[in-house]
């Protein structure tokens, strides 16, 4: 095959893999670097499943090439809680019950925990306008803009 050699920083560590070329970021999360935490949805992105942050911002790692994020800091869902501490928006989501089935959870906290850095507008429907990348089949989503409206105070 036409593997190469890879270094992808993520949660805060050098990870060395081998990856052809046209492995996507979500498929070497969870494929090669064990870590199935980022979920694949529509692997195509329309559901925001696989959102991780890129240098602080969000992606749809369905979307992006691995071999592209060398240099740059990727945080996935188990890094998102420092020292043993949940962050912000994971306590929220456990406080407002943002899920149902619990399978868009990962990427719907991740989605929001780089909302909190974004310039977005303090009501519901600036939250809803700014979420809606992150698809719910549940339709979880009154809980979840109240669990993403917590975290925001
Ligand atoms: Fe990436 Fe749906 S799996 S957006």
């Amino acid at each position: 095959t036409g593997a190469v050699p890879v270094v992808l920083n993520i949660n805060g560590r050098d990870h060395h893999v081998m990856l052809e070329p046209r492995v996507v970021l979500l498929h070497a999360l969870r494929d090669h670097l064990g870590m199935p935490g980022t979920k694949i949805g529509c692997d195509h992105g329309q559901c925001g499943a696989c959102t991780v942050h890129v240098n602080g911002r969000r992606v749809n790692s369905c979307l992006t090439l691995a071999i592209m994020h060398q240099g740059d800091r990727i945080t996935t869902i188990e890094g998102l809680a420092q020292n043993g501490k949940l962050h912000p928006v994971q306590q929220a989501f456990l406080d407002h019950d943002g899920f149902q089935c619990g399978y868009c959870t990962a990427g719907q906290i991740m989605s929001a925990a780089a909302l909190l850095h974004e310039p977005i507008g303090q009501d519901d429907d600036s939250v809803r306008a700014a979420m809606s990348g992150n698809i719910c089949r549940c339709g979880a989503y009154n809980n979840i803009v109240d669990a993403v409206q917590q975290a925001r105070k």
